[in-house]
């Protein structure tokens, strides 16, 4: 029969009840600040925890620990929290303040050259007023739409078409549609010409970056910056982070959802302090080293571990917002009359 067991982590106070898992997992599943920055693997010592109180068993402190700790330290109770596991009953861990992961200041502010944009931004939108249907004009939404756009427009996909009769019905018929290049991918209400905005992500193993830009002018409207600091959690360097993510399919989501609620949270601040919805936003792009890349897009980055420099067949492209990651409605938007689809590239 499984033994029952409680951690309770102090300063914090939290409670978890796991047998199965390391103490620096335990802590990390938790949100409990405590470093870890050679990926669980014994190697880096920084995940030194005390054991401050103990009505049960824990495993036996290992090699790594008796390297880091030596005897004198084991004996007043320091473990690694990465090499450590409650086997039965309760214990209480202290995490000292050099154990956590403290909050550093870092810079979002690169050079900011004035750069002209290269080329025209390949979304555009433009303002129609759509004739009513009538008794002698009865042609569908979709078709009445295109013969507006007066060109080879692409059918837009079918979540667009699923809101379109609503759409056109709640504005009147006085609509504004963004087309990535020749493709509709969003038709709403009033005339929004003007707000054409793209994301552009700098995705560091430290920080992330994120630019909201005037795809129009190419200047960059709003800012927001962070640490990575939920994946240095699970390691400082990027081969600890290979090592973490290698471990198990669950392993490498927790990171690429990691990634991807900081940038999220990250494209929420840029908005708020611009006072632009993200509904306005219609392009993404990233840039990363080939590790953060493969963290983002999902793929399991193992094979870095062996050759660093060879990437694992995932070159510069181009995805639908739907392959890059996670639930597909955590990329922002979706709001009215503005479908869910959206460009992001990877570079
Ligand atoms: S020694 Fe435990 S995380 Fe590095």
């Amino acid at each position: 029969m499984e033994e029952h067991v409680t951690v309770t982590f102090e300063p914090e106070g939290k409670t978890v009840a796991d047998s199965s898992h390391t103490l620096l997992e335990l802590a990390q599943g938790a949100n409990i600040s405590l470093r870890g920055e050679c990926g669980g693997t014994g190697v880096c010592g920084k995940c030194k925890i005390k054991i401050v109180k103990r009505n049960g068993l824990l495993n036996e402190p290992t090699e790594k620990e008796r390297e880091h700790l030596n005897e004198t330290g084991i004996a007043e109770g320091y473990r690694l929290g990465c090499q450590t596991k409650v086997v039965s009953g309760k214990c209480t861990v202290y995490i000292p303040p050099e154990s956590r992961t403290g909050k550093r200041v870092i810079s979002g502010i690169g050079l900011d050259e004035e750069v002209p944009p290269l080329a025209p931004p390949a979304v555009t939108k433009v303002h129609l007023h759509l004739a009513r249907p009538a008794f002698d004009d009865t042609r569908p939404d979709q078709k009445r739409l295109m013969d507006a756009l007066n060109e080879n427009a692409e059918i837009p996909p079918l979540h667009s078409l699923a809101r379109l009769p609503e759409t056109l019905r709640k504005a009147d018929w006085d609509v504004t549609v963004a087309r990535w290049k020749n493709r509709v991918i969003s038709v709403g209400p009033g005339d929004t010409t003007k707000d054409l905005f793209g994301i552009a992500v700098d995705i560091g193993s430290s920080k992330v970056i994120c630019h909201l830009v005037s795809l129009e002018s190419g200047k960059t409207i709003a800012r927001a910056h962070a640490e990575n600091p939920p994946q240095i959690m699970y390691g400082e360097d990027v081969v600890s982070r290979i090592t973490y993510a290698s471990k198990s399919p669950e392993h490498l989501e927790k990171l690429q959802k990691l990634v991807v609620d900081t940038i999220n949270s990250l494209i929420e601040t840029a908005c708020k302090k611009s006072g632009i919805s993200p509904d306005r936003i219609y392009e993404m792009v990233f840039v990363g080293n080939t590790v953060m890349h493969h963290l983002l897009l999902g793929v399991s980055p193992e094979i870095h571990r062996c050759r660093s420099v060879h990437s694992g067949g995932w070159i510069t492209g181009e995805f639908p917002r739907k392959r890059s990651g996670g639930d597909p409605d955590e990329w922002r938007g979706d709001g009215d009359g503005h479908p869910p689809y959206r460009r992001v590239y990877r570079v």
